[in-house]
C-alpha cells in the first residue's frame, strides 16, 4: 500500500511538442492501439511479449512485424513514443500491438500469473547518480514481480550500456536466486532485437552493451 503511493515514474512523459501533422494522426488512430487494461483481450491460445519502456518503439515494431503470430503489450507513459509507435503500426497495418501510456508499476499487478512469453527491457534509464540508483526499475522486487507473470519456458531480456547499472542488476538476481531458483540466468546477447535510440546512441560512443537473459 505504501508502495502504492510512492512517486514510480521520473522520467519524462513528453519531449517536444508533436508536429501539428503526427498530433492530428495520432489523435485520429491512437484508439487502434493504447487502450486501457480491461480492453486487452488476453486470451489464452496466443503468445503474449511485453516491452517495457519501449521509447520510440523500434524493437516493439520489429517484433511484431517479425511474429505477426504473437501479441505484444508495449507500456511506456512517453507520448511521443507512443505517437511514434500508433503511426508506424498503422503504416505497416499491424493489429498485434496493444499500447498501455503509463508506468508498469501500476498495471504488472492486473496481468495473470504465467503469461508473458517474452519480456523486453531494454536500456532502462540507468539513473546513475548515487542519490538517483533508488529509481531503478529492475531491482529484486521489481524482477521477482515480473518472473510471475512470465510463463514456463520464458525470458526476460534485459540490455543496458552502463555497466554500473548491470552490476546492480546482477546483485539483484543473486539476492532473488536465494529466494526463488524457478529461474536461470545467461549473458550475452542471444535473442534479436531491433536497433533503438539507446542503442545507438551506446554504438556512436563505442561503449560496450551488456545483454542479460532471465529464462524461467
Ligand atoms: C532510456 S529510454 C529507452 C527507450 C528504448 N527502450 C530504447 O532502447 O531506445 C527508457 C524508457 O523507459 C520509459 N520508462 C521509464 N520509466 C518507466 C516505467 N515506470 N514504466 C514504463 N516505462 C518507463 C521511459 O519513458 C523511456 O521511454
Amino acid at each position: 500500500m505504501i508502495e502504492e503511493k510512492r512517486k514510480i515514474f521520473f522520467g519524462r512523459s513528453k519531449s517536444r511538442a508533436l508536429s501539428k501533422s503526427k498530433k492530428f494522426f495520432y489523435l485520429n488512430h491512437k484508439n487502434d492501439f493504447l487502450v486501457n487494461f480491461e480492453q486487452i483481450k488476453l486470451v489464452k491460445d496466443k503468445n503474449f511479449i511485453l516491452e517495457i519502456g519501449f521509447g520510440l518503439g523500434e524493437n516493439l515494431l520489429f517484433q511484431a512485424t517479425k511474429h505477426p503470430e504473437n501479441y505484444f503489450i508495449g507500456i511506456d507513459p512517453f507520448i511521443n513514443g507512443v505517437a511514434n509507435v500508433v503511426q508506424k503500426a498503422k503504416e505497416l497495418n499491424l493489429n498485434n500491438i496493444s499500447i498501455l501510456d503509463i508506468p508498469v508499476q501500476k498495471v504488472l499487478d492486473n496481468f495473470s500469473d504465467n503469461l508473458f512469453s517474452k519480456v523486453f527491457v531494454l536500456f532502462p534509464d540507468p539513473w546513475m547518480k548515487n542519490k538517483q540508483k533508488k529509481r531503478r526499475l529492475l531491482n529484486h522486487f521489481f524482477l521477482e514481480k515480473i518472473l510471475k507473470k512470465m510463463r514456463t519456458k520464458s525470458t526476460l531480456i534485459f540490455a543496458t550500456d552502463d555497466q554500473d547499472y548491470f552490476n546492480f542488476v546482477m546483485k539483484e538476481v543473486s539476492l532473488l536466486r536465494k529466494k526463488i531458483d524457478t529461474f536461470k540466468y545467461s549473458l550475452g546477447n542471444k535473442h534479436p532485437i531491433a536497433d533503438t535510440k539507446y542503442s545507438n546512441k551506446a554504438n556512436k560512443l563505442k561503449k560496450d552493451i551488456y545483454f542479460l537473459n532471465l529464462d524461467k
